[in-house]
């Protein structure tokens, strides 16, 4: 078997970078390496609860593992990039890079970890391997990180340490698996040597994981073009579930299933609902059009899937509005799921937000009421800075109490489970519209009056 020794160094200690430093730390001891992750971060009360064993998020899976490698002292959290340095082989730089109202890349954080990580290379005996896992635009690794470090530092790239663009895929609620099972590894270099270092690292660790070495560039560009393009299946079946509504008898998840067995296509990404949210595909494809128009050229596509995401919220809104019968005043209207998807209290670009806002300004909706079963604080918040006024339920039957119609919004587990005869008792008037295509269409509209999205009025068999 072969044996290494290997430190690694995060920086950053997000989705990204806390999960990514877990899971190599537990690789490590799985493949018998000596490899400690040393996880960097400027804010000490997260480090301090790190070293702990507390995850500063909720992210599926991860406490525990955590814990593990916390007790095993292969995980070792810190505000000092110098007290490690001398010790690691590789630096991941995993800091956000939050998009600006524009559109464009917000780099700070980039930019302060390059010049925390140059001013402790200064006096560093090591020659590390700097990898910007960060989402960064093509040319930011080449022309904003390097030119830093290499200034604070006072040394040279390829002589001194290395540089590269390794980006990461991982999907939030599911980030343990993703980097235990990465579908690859895109590995960015300048230089022969370091991506071979970084190669033999990660075959050592994932071994059977196919690994792409190429361009810094290129690989700063695989990661735009996979959201933008998972982001443009999702607008994509968006789109043709707006189509789907017109046509009797029509369903958009019948039409995607039969489209999405085609290999090529892969069904994959191709369920139709009320938009996609995050902190990833709403601002990385922004970033790519603003980039696309930077370099003079017009982002057709790119620019498409984004009005179809910003439109689908009202679309739904409308869709329940068309529904609702004319002389039916002071609405009570129940929203059920808040968070961006299941398995997070994450809501930055939530659909819900855009929902609720439309909702706001219909004269006849007088009461919308929410529940969601984690990301009930996180909403709070968030609504509170929109300046919107919600009543928050503590339980499902709370929210859809005395409504008028509920709405569907995001597909966690607890919601599906919902009867069809728990919304007939207790609601108003009984209507679902399923903005997540979560329940039997032929059940539920046997019993209650049942819409949802990409679904034309339901044929009878
Ligand atoms: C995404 C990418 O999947 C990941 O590779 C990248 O590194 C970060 O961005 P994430 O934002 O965690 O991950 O969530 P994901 O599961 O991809 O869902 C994003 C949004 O798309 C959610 O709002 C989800 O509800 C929506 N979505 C997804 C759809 O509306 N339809 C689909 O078919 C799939």
């Amino acid at each position: 078997m072969s044996r290494i020794d290997m430190n690694i160094m995060i920086v950053g200690t997000g989705y990204v970078g806390l999960t990514t430093g877990v899971v190599l730390a537990k690789l490590g001891k799985e493949k018998k390496i000596s490899l400690t992750s040393y996880c960097i971060d400027s804010i000490q009360e997260k480090t301090e609860m790190i070293n702990a064993g507390t995850p500063p998020f909720y992210e599926q899976g991860l406490e525990v593992l955590l814990k593990e490698v916390i007790k095993e002292k292969r995980l070792l959290a810190s505000t000092h990039i110098a007290e490690f340095i001398n010790d690691v082989d590789i630096i991941f730089i995993c800091v956000g890079t939050p998009s600006r109202d524009d559109g464009s890349m917000d780099l700070q954080f980039i930019q302060s970890a390059s010049r925390d990580i140059g001013n402790a290379l200064r006096s560093a005996k090591s020659k590390p391997v700097i990898c910007v896992k960060s989402t960064v635009l093509p040319g930011t690794t080449r022309n904003v990180v390097l030119p830093i470090i290499e200034k604070h530092s006072g040394k040279k790239v390829n002589h001194d340490f290395g540089i590269m663009a390794t980006p990461e895929f991982l999907r939030e609620g599911n980030a343990i698996h993703d980097n235990l099972h990465p579908d690859r590894i895109i590995l960015g270099e300048m230089n022969e040597r370091h991506g071979r270092i970084v190669e033999d690292f990660y075959e050592k660790l994932l071994s059977g994981v196919p690994l792409l070495r190429m361009s810094i560039e290129s690989a700063e560009l695989v990661k735009y073009t996979s959201n933008a393009l998972l982001a443009m299946k999702i607008s994509f079946a968006n789109e043709i579930s707006r189509l789907a509504e017109t046509i009797p008898g029509v369903d958009v998840t019948e039409v995607m299933k039969g489209v999405g067995l085609d290999e090529r296509i892969s069904s994959k990404f191709l369920n139709a609902g009320v938009g996609f949210g995050g902190s990833c595909f709403p601002k990385d494809v922004s970033a790519l059009v603003d980039f696309t128009k930077r370099q003079d050229l017009v982002p057709h596509l790119l620019q498409s899937i984004l009005d179809i995401n910003e439109t689908q919220p009202i679309h739904f809104v409308n869709l329940l509005m068309k529904n609702i019968p004319e002389d039916l005043e002071d609405l009570t209207i129940s929203v059920l799921g808040l968070a961006f998807k299941p398995g997070t209290s994450d809501m930055r670009h939530a659909r819900s937000l855009k929902i609720i806002e439309h909702l706001k300004q219909i004269k006849k909706v007088k009461t919308i009421k929410v529940h969601d079963p984690i990301a009930m604080e996180t909403a709070r918040e968030e609504l509170s800075n929109l300046k919107i006024d919600v009543t928050f339920s503590k339980t499902i039957e709370e929210c859809i109490q005395d409504s008028d119609a509920c709405l569907i919004v995001t597909e966690w587990d607890v919601y599906k489970k919902i009867l069809p005869k728990t919304y007939q008792e207790l609601m108003r008037n009984p209507f679902v519209l399923d903005g997540r295509r979560i329940y039997d269409k032929n059940e539920f509209s046997s019993k209650i009056k049942y819409k949802a999205i990409g679904l034309g009025e339901i044929s009878k068999k």
